[in-house]
């Protein structure tokens, strides 16, 4: 379903509107659009994107971005051509795309999600768009961004060599691709768990281990993190693949100052993330007592670590051959 195609006018979504784009699953609001989709789309989870937003900044050096953004999107590029474009798709409450319309006040950015979550005031040269990006085809042009991102949202989509084909073929040649998103592996004391059991986290990879189990009955590749290179590799229309990976501390156990701020975001964004999952769970089938325990389990582990936990984030991008 794309409401790209019938857009409603997002500046006012009133309370008639609600039912239409949101449900209550498990105590919280979900999206209609896409029912494999089952991570909340309210206030609290909004709360968690801000900090994820955050915590890819400190990371990425207080930028919003990897690769030759600032070479594709110089206003020299823009002469004699369309003007300069960039896609945030799964832009959840669209920090980043208002960000880099900030950034980039002479390019049209927009920022595509499954919810009208986002703010209503923001700058002239961003707009968004409801649409399910989970489909064949994506509602968009061949050739028409300039810098196409998605960042954490591969939990949406189910066939990401279709999803990946489609980015690329909306993207201009010479265009960027940025892809980032969080391995679903837990590491412990530097290592991706083996036996949850001797992990000194056992509740916590549990939890984990549900989550992929629940994803992948989905139909959702858990895998693709780690792949996302690869993946887009084999397509064949790029120059140049990088794919990086950064452990993120999860706590407050990192000496390094910066590295201290970026693991209190990360446990503040898994401590919301753990009760976000709870829709997910409940609509796999799993018993509401099970939920409960698993949740109080990892939340034992967050609260009282017995080793250092930290997630892996894999960060891609890539430019589209001329
Ligand atoms: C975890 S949030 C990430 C938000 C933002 N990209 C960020 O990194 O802060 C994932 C977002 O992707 C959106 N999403 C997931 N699957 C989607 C799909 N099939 N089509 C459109 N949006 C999707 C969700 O609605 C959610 O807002």
């Amino acid at each position: 379903m794309c409401l790209r195609c019938d857009p409603p006018d997002l500046s006012s979504v009133g309370s008639d509107d609600h039912a239409r784009f949101f449900r209550t699953v498990g105590g919280r609001r979900c999206n209609t659009l896409n029912g494999r989709y089952m991570m909340p789309a309210d206030d609290e989870e909004l709360k968690r994107f801000e900090l994820f937003h955050r915590m890819i900044q400190f990371v990425l050096g207080n930028k919003n971005y990897v690769g030759p953004v600032e070479e594709i999107l110089s206003p020299s590029r823009a002469k004699g051509k369309d003007k300069l474009r960039v896609l945030d798709l799964g832009t959840g409450g669209g920090l980043w795309a208002i960000d880099m319309a900030d950034e980039f006040p002479h390019v049209d950015v927009t920022g595509v999600d499954l919810a009208p979550l986002q703010p209503r005031m923001v700058p002239r040269n961003c707009t968004f768009e409801l649409c399910d990006l989970d489909c064949a085809c994506l509602p968009y042009p061949s050739n028409s961004y300039d810098v196409v991102h998605a960042r954490n949202m591969h939990s949406g989509i189910h066939d990401h060599p279709q999803f990946l084909h489609e980015l690329t073929r909306i993207l201009r040649p010479g265009g960027l691709l940025i892809l980032i998103e969080f391995d679903l592996r837990p590491i412990a004391d530097g290592k991706f768990t083996s036996i949850p059991a001797k992990s000194g986290i056992p509740g916590w990879c549990a939890l984990a281990d549900e989550l992929q189990r629940c994803l992948t009955l989905r139909g959702v590749d858990v895998t693709v993190p780690e792949r996302m290179g690869e993946l887009v590799h084999k397509l064949g229309w790029y120059d140049r693949v990088l794919q990086q990976h950064a452990d993120i501390p999860v706590g407050f156990w990192p000496k390094d100052p910066t590295l201290l701020t970026v693991g209190q975001l990360a446990w503040m964004n898994q401590d919301l993330l753990v009760l976000a999952i709870r829709p997910l769970l409940l609509s796999s089938g799993i018993p509401e007592k099970r939920v409960k325990m698993l949740i109080e389990a990892a939340q034992r582990d967050l609260y009282y670590p017995l080793v250092h936990i930290a997630s892996r984030l894999h960060v891609v991008h890539a430019i589209k051959s001329m």
